[in-house]
């Protein structure tokens, strides 16, 4: 049972604002995509990484992988991605060879989870699952609303039981044919591959996920990814 990281890396970070594709700013000075890709390699399940790279930044990418050091034990990858999340996980999973068995999904924009959330992932798919999340519970209440038009209030439609909702993280972890089948079947705008595989009417489980494999979305997150960062080495 061979499993392989695929990690998509090609998106912009237009939320981050302005400058290098979000993957490649640094982190107390190593790319983010170079966390990533530790982050994944740390597991010693792992036995192959794909990154997704930007489109027309796939050299520079591998010339990263070339000069961090990674371990030894792990084969890297890396191809051009697409317009898409998703149209970049699927350009992943076609350049996986034959033999990987069990697929995990992770965003490079959480460069920080730790190694034992991606070894509960990897052994729930071993256990038997064929799709699985890992997620926490939500510090905040949500509302459901009512889109408006420009400068007019959002109307509150409802509010879901917090206790039954649960932000989920990457790496998400799949049986591989399960996954591959999710990707040729379902179309529409998802924002993660857990979801491709509920359309599939495919059970997905839930494993406990971590605070520090939160997305680096916005600005303030790179403050604290950066403290996370420094924390540990302090
Ligand atoms: N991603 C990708 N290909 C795309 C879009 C996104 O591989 N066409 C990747 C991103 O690089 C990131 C992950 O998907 O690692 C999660 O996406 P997100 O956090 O939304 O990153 P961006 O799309 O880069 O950010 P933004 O939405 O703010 O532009
Ligand atoms: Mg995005």
């Amino acid at each position: 049972a061979r499993t392989a990281a695929v990690i998509p890396a090609a998106g912009r970070g237009v939320r981050l604002g302005p400058g290098a594709p979000k993957a490649l700013r640094a982190l107390n000075g190593t790319p983010m995509l170079i966390h990533a890709v530790r982050a994944m390699a740390a597991s010693r399940a792992v036995s192959l990484v794909v990154v997704v790279a930007p489109p027309d930044g796939a050299p520079e990418v591998k010339n990263l992988l070339d000069t961090h050091a990674l371990p030894e034990r792990t084969d890297y990858l890396v191809v051009p991605g697409g317009e898409t999340r998703q149209a970049s996980v699927r350009l992943g999973l076609d350049a996986l060879p034959d033999g990987i068995t069990t697929v995990l999904v992770h965003d490079a924009a959480r460069p920080l989870v730790p190694v034992d959330t991606v070894d509960a992932v990897i052994e729930a798919v071993r256990d038997g699952a064929v799709a699985v999340v890992p997620a926490v519970p939500l510090a905040d209440t949500v509302k459901q609303v009512e889109p408006r038009g420009q400068g007019e209030p959002e109307r509150v439609l409802a509010t879901p039981d917090r206790a039954a909702l649960r932000a989920v993280q990457t790496p998400q972890g799949f049986a591989r044919d399960t996954l591959v089948r999710a990707h040729a079947t379902v179309t529409g705008d998802v924002t993660d591959d857990a979801s491709m595989v509920e359309q599939l009417g495919e059970p997905v489980v839930v494993v406990p996920g971590h605070e520090e494999a939160f997305k680096v979305t916005r600005p303030l997150d790179l403050v604290l990814a950066e403290a996370v960062l420094a924390r540990r080495r302090a």
